[in-house]
């Protein structure tokens, strides 16, 4: 079993109850990953996703070998048939196989490149490792997807919700640098998975990839598309059109207090890192609607559930 997408996953509602479970008693399956190791490959840096899936291992039992990929390993060819005469040291189809041989589970970390579309939809370094290691992977955000992230935010709303069907926004805002669609692209996948009246809202010109968000409602109109909120998640991503630009980067889109006044009291939610007072005001993150830091919290157990179900079920 690999968890790439939160496609993988039979039932959304089932992994969220079985993740409440987990974080009521985290090291209930303390046996479980007893002499099985998980290696972690960075190629971009990370806080939450490093620490929290570490931790999540460690209460499995697991060891864990964590590598900085991109300052401490050879730089990787992945094009198979290469004439490797150039920058790259080793090609993708030994290291993975090599790792392969040191780990039970590989998690890896390779974010879009945003310059080449076609090669950030085709996840080059996500796929190079699905082709050739030989055991489980786990995406740790990869160019288009960040799974982890999304089964967490799942599991932050359920605790938090208290309409069956409750109003779910998520809202461009502005950034500074260009930010890959991966987080909003996985939560617009959870969203698609339950039930919720779910609006996308975003500058125009700033739709995500259409074979991701389908179906889902875009509303143009930011203030319109807070009306009776009840839960606010705000990301910056670049423009998906003109691939990797900021095309945008109007301050009045960041998210305020006055704003979360035209909601039903939401919730505000963000994957983290944040941008202060340029994503969302210092008012509106320090407030009690604020639930970013449970949801970080919520990331050990969105992995401890994924490595669980990978260690019980294996390939
Ligand atoms: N939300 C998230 O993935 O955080 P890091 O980039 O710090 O891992």
């Amino acid at each position: 079993m690999n968890y790439i997408s939160i496609q993988n996953i039979d039932s959304l509602e089932k992994w969220v109850k079985q993740a409440l479970k987990i974080k009521k008693k985290p090291l209930k399956n303390k046996k479980l990953g007893k002499n099985k190791t998980l290696g972690m490959l960075f190629f971009n840096s990370s806080l939450r996703t490093r620490l929290s899936t570490q931790k999540a291992a460690l209460n499995l039992g697991m060891n864990i070998m964590v590598m900085n990929f991109t300052s401490e390993g050879w730089t990787l060819e992945f094009e198979d048939g290469a004439v490797m005469n150039s920058g790259a040291s080793e090609h993708i189809k030994e290291a993975a196989e090599v790792v392969s041989q040191y780990c039970d589970i590989i998690a890896i970390r390779a974010f879009a490149g945003l310059i080449d579309k076609e090669k950030d939809n085709a996840e080059t370094v996500l796929s190079g490792f699905l082709k050739y290691a030989t055991v489980p992977i786990v995406n740790m955000e990869s160019a288009t997807r960040h799974p982890l992230q999304s089964l967490a935010d799942a599991i932050t709303m359920a605790e938090h919700k208290t309409a069956h069907r409750p109003k779910v926004v998520l809202t461009w805002a502005p950034h500074p640098k260009a930010l890959p669609q991966a987080v909003a692209n996985s939560f617009v996948e959870m969203m698609q998975l339950q039930e919720a009246d779910f609006v996308i809202t975003h500058p125009e010109g700033y739709e995500l990839n259409p074979e991701i968000t389908k179906g889902s409602k875009i509303e143009y109109d930011q203030d319109k598309a807070f009306e009776n909120a009840d839960f606010i998640y705000a990301k910056n991503w670049s423009n998906y059109k003109e691939y990797g630009q900021i095309t945008n980067s109007d301050p009045n889109w960041t998210v305020t207090a006055e704003k979360m006044k035209m909601t039903n009291n939401a919730k505000f939610m963000h994957c983290l890192p944040v941008r202060r007072n340029v994503i969302v005001t210092d008012e509106v993150l320090d407030s009690e609607n604020s639930i970013v830091i449970e949801q970080a919290n919520n990331r050990t157990y969105a992995a401890q559930l994924v490595l669980q179900k990978i260690l019980e079920n294996g390939k």
